[in-house]
């Protein structure tokens, strides 16, 4: 770190996690904590917590949580030393400019240039759409129906038809080569010296979540190949990690957003009224695309073209997003390929029957199995039945299972308990023939989950309250938190006990990175049910201290090297000190 754990510490201390929110977020005081509707997902009620206490923030409902530094990083997308910039700025104090090392300084001033030249790009080619050069162009778009709004809104341009026309405007800037080739905007050949990669494409900057653009894709007007070009990826542009449209689709008031493919469709149905939706940057959509959606909505209408291909993406990212935590629905749009095109055809109206009547992922994957089977003939209904039981034995919960077992029973006109009796003839059998592999690696997760939920819950315990923390101190020590980031966090916090005061705001400073940060909060923010009672509180407590204990001991003992002598003797120690905790009456007062 560039900077000294003092300044940050005095930095963060000096700006008031409340005073700063408040700036962005309508909060309103009940209990000890503020709350308002948080700005990382939709929501109607509100889950999004302040503490003036613990200096943090903390959103019920999506998780996003963290310090002041933390919530500037992610509301306005700031790397770290830009959130202690701006917060050191607003209260006064003069950062020491020398603590910020060269190499630091070279990247932060690397990405602010290359922020900078993408602006400059956007405008130069917004600037040649509406020159005479820009004519085929511009009617190329009005032929594809979009308004002069809706091209300025997404600030839609042209590469004209030099092959290194930007490139000799971006001089004119005083950029050098070497940073222009980072761009991505320029190659520069031996042979044939700089020359632009975009020319006589339309072109469609892509922003970040915050309205800078970070990189570009161009469409050749007509026909011709490829038919995108979109830019590399950069030190600013991470493919993976962005969603064409969501810098507009984060305030839409939707609770959900629509997934498509391409930039025309985003454009499409956001001029059509339809502002939630997003779309993956000519890839194929990956968990950072999934954790970046479920920041803002937790349920997603996939778009994806009706053909073949379309119809595989959806397939591949319905278990993704499902991962991620985010109910996947589909939208047939039939018999046209694409929201745009269906759109174009058929008018916005007609889109929302389609979002009405879309079904749910799974029954989506069900519909293209069919397609495997003669529907029409016994043997061919029997086989897809048998296949569909064997899908439905993988919802692991029961409720679940049979909600779907019902849903299925209806669509394919199948009584419900003669589904039900097959797919538990099917479990079984797979059951007998080899273990399910899936089902039983989800238990074990939810055993883990389970050991690190009481973990939190001790971490949270811990930072509220100085009495739970002086009786867990006595049996519990960081080593016992399993986790990496719960033992640093513990150790940390163990430490500032040991200094004499908490400050949960401030071990955040030890940590940088974003999800981190999110992750750090949770720990202190876990929701513990309500005791009513003193009795109930100590009687919790002390469940969670030996269930904490005793898996830490499991594990001290997986790890143990069997010739471990001394070791094994420490840890019959300490299994008969657990003993005597279970007769222990552990007592907060
Ligand atoms: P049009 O409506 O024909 O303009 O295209 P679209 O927006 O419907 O896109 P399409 O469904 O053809 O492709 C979906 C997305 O994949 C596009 O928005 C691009 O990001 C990407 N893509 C399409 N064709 C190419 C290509 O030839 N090369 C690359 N790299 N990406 C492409
Ligand atoms: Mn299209």
């Amino acid at each position: 770190m560039y900077y000294s754990d003092e300044i940050i510490e005095e930095v963060r201390s000096r700006n008031d996690i409340v005073d700063v929110i408040s700036a962005y977020v309508k909060l309103q005081k009940k209990g000890s904590s503020y709350f308002g509707l948080c700005p990382f997902h939709n929501e109607r009620s509100p889950s999004f917590s302040v503490s003036r206490e613990k200096q943090m923030y903390y959103c019920f409902g999506c998780g996003a949580g963290g310090n002041v530094f933390t919530f500037l990083m992610e509301y306005e997308n700031y790397s770290f030393v830009e959130a202690l910039r701006y917060l050191a700025d607003r209260a006064g104090i003069d950062l020491p400019e020398r603590e910020y090392s060269d190499e630091e300084r070279r990247r932060a001033d690397l990405k602010a240039v290359l922020l900078e030249i993408q602006k400059t790009a956007a405008q130069y080619y917004y600037v040649q759409l509406k020159s005479p050069q820009g004519n085929a162009a511009l009617s190329y778009l009005k032929d594809r129906k979009l308004s002069d709004d809706t091209i300025k809104a997404f600030g839609l341009g042209y590469s004209n038809k030099y092959s290194d026309s930007l490139y000799r405007f971006l001089k004119t800037r005083g950029y050098n080569d070497e940073t222009l080739v980072k761009s991505g905007l320029i190659t520069v050949d031996e042979k044939r010296g700089p020359y632009d990669k975009f020319w006589n494409r339309v072109m469609f900057p892509i922003m970040d979540a915050n309205n800078r653009v970070i990189g570009f894709g161009g469409r050749v007007m007509g026909e011709g190949k490829p038919k995108y070009l979109n830019s590399p990826e950069t030190m600013i542009f991470d493919k993976s990690r962005n969603l064409y449209g969501l810098n507009r689709a984060r305030s839409s008031r939707k609770n959900y957003f629509l997934l498509c493919e391409g930039y025309m469709d985003v454009i499409s149905l956001h001029q059509s009224g339809y502002t939630n939706a997003v779309a993956s940057l000519g890839t194929a959509l990956t968990s950072g695309h999934a954790s970046l959606i479920r920041r803002y909505v937790q349920e997603v209408y996939l778009t994806y073209d009706s053909d073949e291909a379309g119809t595989k993406a959806a397939l591949r990212a319905i278990p993704i997003l499902k991962e991620a935590g985010i109910q996947a629905k589909v939208i047939r749009m039939e018999p046209y390929k694409d929201p745009d095109e269906f759109i174009k055809n058929l008018g916005a109206d007609a889109f929302e029957e389609r979002i009405q009547k879309a079904g749910n992922g799974f029954m989506f994957s069900l519909q293209v199995l069919e397609q495997e089977y003669d529907m029409k003939s016994p043997e061919g209904r029997t086989g897809f039945m048998r296949e569909a039981a064997r899908r439905l034995t993988l919802f692991e919960e029961e409720i679940e299972r049979n909600n779907y077992i019902e849903a299925v029973a209806e669509a394919y006109h199948v009584g419900y308990e003669e589904l039900r009796r097959l797919v538990g003839k099917v479990a079984v059998q797979n059951g007998l023939a080899k273990p399910i592999e899936k089902p039983k690696s989800l238990r074990r997760r939810e055993k883990e989950d389970g050991i690190l939920q009481s973990q939190k819950i001790l971490l949270t315990w811990m930072v509220s309250s100085d009495k739970v923390f002086g009786q867990i101190e006595k049996y519990i020590s960081p080593e016992d938190f399993t986790d990496g980031i719960y033992r640093e966090v513990a150790g940390l916090l163990y430490q500032q006990r040991k200094e004499g005061e908490i400050q949960p705001a401030r071990i955040m400073n030890a940590f940088t990175d974003e999800e981190e940060h999110r992750e750090v909060a949770g720990l202190f923010h876990t929701r513990i049910k309500e005791l009513t009672s003193l009795r109930e509180e100590e009687k919790a407590l002390k469940e969670t201290v030996i269930r904490v204990k005793t898996h830490s001991i499991d594990e001290a003992a997986r790890m143990l090297d069997p010739t471990d002598m001394a070791g094994l003797q420490r840890l019959m120690e300490t299994k008969r000190e657990l003993q005597k905790l279970h007769e222990l009456h552990i007592s907060i007062n």
